[in-house]
């Protein structure tokens, strides 16, 4: 199961990258404006962080499809290591999807909000599809059970298109869509740091050191100092 950082911000991603198990990260224009850098040196700098094994998610902007394929070609060209474009679930963007699929570009359809746009893309021939949980809970508060509805079509119907979880508020969000069978999940920086933030474990840990400190003295900050 995949964990994936949804976000382009430099000092987050080094960190995340350091300290977390990650496997990728993901943009979209929105997250890439907020960085105020020109977007393919910001990119660079991502996978230079990240390594070229590690998957980096690029969206398109451009409308038509033929625009999406020259979009996508562009990224494939200008971004070394495994690069995966993000395309919307717009007819163009699936008429896309089917000629990048043609060309061996790799796709995610981006902006799905119910099961059958995610049917229809994994059928185009997308890698990935990205259901946007906390956006269809604004909406209708049934993200997890579209997310659980596409992992059985595509589960039923055999289609071998991955479910990256994406748009979170919260942990919770994030955990049900773990549940639901998703093979992987992409969530803010703050969200992938909340999964450890449990004052419970500081506190247990804590704990544990004063105990070994009572009896092993005020030196005995770790196993090779204790005598
Ligand atoms: C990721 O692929 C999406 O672009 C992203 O998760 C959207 O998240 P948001 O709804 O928090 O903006």
């Amino acid at each position: 199961m995949q964990l994936v950082i949804d976000s382009a911000n430099i000092e987050k991603i080094k960190y995340l990258q350091e300290y977390f198990p990650i496997d990728g990260v993901t943009t979209n224009p929105t997250i890439i404006v907020k960085e105020k850098k020109p977007f393919l040196p910001l990119l660079q700098e991502i996978r230079d962080i990240i390594g070229n094994e590690k998957e980096l998610f690029v969206q398109t902007v451009g409308s038509h499809a033929e625009e999406l394929v020259k979009e996508a070609q562009f990224i494939n060209k200008e971004l070394p290591g495994n690069i995966i474009v993000k395309v919307p679930v717009t007819t163009e963007g699936i008429k896309a999807i089917k000629l990048l699929k043609e060309q061996g570009i790799r796709t995610l359809a981006t902006t799905v909000y119910t099961p059958m746009s995610a049917y229809v893309a994994a059928k185009a021939g997308a890698e990935y599809v990205a259901p946007y949980v906390n956006r269809i809970d604004n909406l209708t508060g049934n993200g997890i059970q579209v997310v659980k509805d596409i992992v059985t079509i595509f589960k039923e119907h055999e289609l071998s298109c991955r479910v990256l979880g994406a748009s979170f508020k919260n942990v919770q969000q994030m955990q049900q869509v773990c549940l639901a069978g998703a093979e992987g999940i992409t969530a803010a920086p703050e969200l992938i740091e909340a999964m450890l933030t449990i004052p419970s474990v500081d506190a247990n840990v804590q704990q544990f050191k004063d105990d070994w400190l009572t009896l092993y003295g005020k030196d005995a900050i770790n196993l090779m100092e204790t005598k």
